[in-house]
């Protein structure tokens, strides 16, 4: 129904992915996807944008309609409209709580490898990111080592941690078993849990994530869920976002945080946005996934054939893939240098994800098919060259 094999050029738009890169590179590195939002959402800010008149904005009563649907049909969960909070995006959403919620000198707790960003959001607010990596097990997906957990909640140090869930760059959906540990660990030892699930609505056909906060009383209690069409309905440009705190003493704290950062307020397409992709969209989201996963199975074969030494984590969510290059390298700076300079092909580095990641290559596959298979032949002339220079 919806056409996934044509896309625009993003040339002149002021495109972060695009419009930062030499003539001629292709950009498979940022977590934005190349596809046009579904037509109902374009049709949606059109209609906004025809109004003409773009004053102050409130939050109307359709917005929380939409969010609280959206988690009852999607994902099982009912969500009290008194515990969501509009915000401009999740990064603003975790920045404020951290800068709430701990003090300076504290160490906040992250999964790595991880979504880089948040590195920034601790440390540029004068907190220490406390790393607990997580582990490969023998069935080629990413685990989390509880005892590990255990240990770094319990540093008293430890008030606050950012959960991944589904979990950025590795593709991992936690299970309601392990986020039930997390829930458990943090409430026994006093830590809050920030769950930004803004991958939640890309998972594999077939594969459904389990909402943190649905888990158990307990999760339910300790968490700061940052919600989001923004990643899944490709409208990040819109920043429109959602926290959702069910416990209400840390939801008003929450509720100060994000508006004393002035990040509590919708711009005048951020409603329609959000309303138009939680109600409309659906079938469009769903053509999506299955696009996204053929893709996944193109390069995963590709990957197999031609370039065998590169090997692609086992993921269900994200349209991002987590490539193991230790075969290659220990050094994947130098190696995404290479492919940018030999072959005109960017990725994403992984030491800025912090543990290991300086082994790994996190690769976008939301583009269109023909793209791709253009960036899988760059990629394996700009490996050739690689171990030519070795
Ligand atoms: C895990 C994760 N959280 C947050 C964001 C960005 O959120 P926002 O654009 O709403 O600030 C991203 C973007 O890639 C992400 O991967």
């Amino acid at each position: 129904m919806y056409d996934f094999d044509r896309v625009p050029s993003r040339l002149g738009t002021g495109s972060l992915k695009w419009d930062d890169c030499a003539p001629g590179e292709l950009p498979l590195w940022v977590a934005d996807m190349d596809f046009p939002a579904a037509p109902e959402i374009r049709a949606a800010i059109e209609k906004r944008a025809a109004h003409g008149v773009f004053g102050y904005n409130i939050i109307p009563d359709s917005w929380y309609d939409a969010y609280v649907s959206w988690w009852r049909d999607r994902h099982g969960m009912t969500l009290d409209r008194e515990g969501l909070i509009f915000c401009t995006g999740v990064v603003p959403a975790i920045s404020s709580c951290v800068r709430k919620l701990t003090t300076p000198a504290e160490k906040v707790l992250i999964e790595t490898p991880v979504y880089n960003i948040f590195f920034n959001s601790i440390l540029n607010n004068g907190r220490v990111p406390l790393e607990c990596p997580l582990k490969i097990g023998p069935d080629g997906e990413y685990f989390r080592d509880l005892a590990a957990l255990e240990k770094s909640m319990s540093d008293p140090q430890v008030t606050l941690m950012i959960l991944c869930n589904p979990h950025n760059p590795v593709g991992r959906i936690w299970t309601k078993e392990e986020l039930s540990h997390v829930g458990e660990l943090a409430s026994k030892h006093g830590v809050t849990v920030i769950s930004d699930e803004i991958h939640c609505d890309l998972t594999d056909p077939g594969f459904s994530y389990v909402p943190f906060a649905s888990v158990s009383d307990t999760c339910r209690r300790v968490s700061v869920t940052c919600i989001a069409p923004t990643k899944a309905f490709n409208i990040a440009g819109i920043q429109t976002a959602a926290v959702y705190v069910p416990e209400p003493h840390l939801r008003h704290k929450v509720w100060r945080a994000i508006n004393t950062d002035e990040v509590a307020e919708p711009n005048s397409f951020a409603v329609a946005a959000a309303e138009a992709a939680f109600t409309k969209c659906a079938p469009w989201l769903d053509e999506l996934r299955e696009c996204i996963f053929e893709n996944k199975k193109l390069t995963l074969d590709f990957l197999q054939t031609h370039i065998p030494e590169i090997k692609a984590i086992k993921s269900h969510a994200t349209y991002l893939l987590w490539l193991d290059c230790s075969k290659l390298t220990d050094d994947t700076d130098e190696l995404c240098d290479c492919l940018r300079s030999t072959a005109s092909l960017r990725l994403s580095p992984g030491a800025q994800f912090g543990a290991d990641g300086h082994k790994f290559i996190r690769f976008n596959l939301a583009t269109s098919r023909d793209t791709l298979k253009i960036a899988l032949d760059r990629l394996k002339s700009g490996i050739d060259q690689y171990k030519k220079s070795k």
